[in-house]
């Protein structure tokens, strides 16, 4: 029985492949994928391509035993399996952004879109302030330049997204990175073989064990 990867598709997952190949798995298959989405070109593991938020639900059923994914969704999903290593890519980090003429202090009731509800609330418990939280699902920089929200609480890497946008930060929150997570039952039952695979990532460059 080949041991299951859910690997998380677009970003995270140009930027792990290469990690991967580099620990010795045959990622062939996932490099010219097409519409595929289960890749079982190497003899050990089997990586399936599945968005971020599913890769827990996967991980959490028992039906992978290693998931590949942002802390940003393990951060607001709360997960309960352990995070074994920090990949060293994906870096980047939590904002609160809005127009130039957005004003932290205001006096009303704030209104922040997010796709991260949960880290947004904890993020304004923290300081004591209570917001009203509209979750939306992308484009979040639209919300305060349409006059959906006063500002949003999302994740930016380059900056660009938020500069073409005319958004300013306006508070940093928690830095954001991939993260390998472990099943913990599969943890007992695949020990040497998920040891290896550990040591093999933390061999190749910019990895930092936890
Ligand atoms: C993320 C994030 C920002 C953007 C930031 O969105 O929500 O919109 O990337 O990246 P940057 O600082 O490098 O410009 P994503 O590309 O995942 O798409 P989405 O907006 O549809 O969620």
């Amino acid at each position: 029985m080949p041991i299951k990867i859910a690997l998380t598709k677009g970003r995270v997952e140009q930027q792990v492949v290469p990690l991967l190949e580099a620990s010795g798995i045959d990622c062939s298959g996932i490099r010219s994928k097409g519409r595929r989405l289960i890749f079982d070109e190497d003899p050990v593991y089997e990586t399936i391509l599945v968005k971020g938020p599913d890769v827990l639900t996967y991980l959490n059923s028992g039906a992978v035993q290693l998931g590949i994914v942002g802390s940003d969704i393990l951060d607001e999903q709360r997960n309960p399996q352990y995070a074994m290593l920090d990949l060293g890519v994906g870096r980047c980090r939590f904002v609160l952004a809005s127009t130039s003429d957005f004003d932290p202090q205001q006096v009303s009731r704030k209104i922040i879109a997010t796709k991260y509800p949960n880290i947004t609330k904890r993020y304004f418990q923290s300081i004591g302030e209570d917001v009203e939280i509209i979750k939306i699902e992308g484009s979040v920089e639209l919300a305060p330049l349409i006059g959906l929200a006063d500002a949003i609480v999302d994740i930016t890497e380059t900056g660009t997204t938020l500069k073409e946008n005319n958004l300013h930060v306006y508070a940093e929150l928690q830095p954001v990175s991939t993260k390998l997570v472990v099943n913990r039952l599969a943890l007992k039952q695949y020990q040497p073989q998920i040891r290896s695979l550990i040591d093999a990532l933390q061999q190749t460059q910019g990895v930092n064990a936890q």
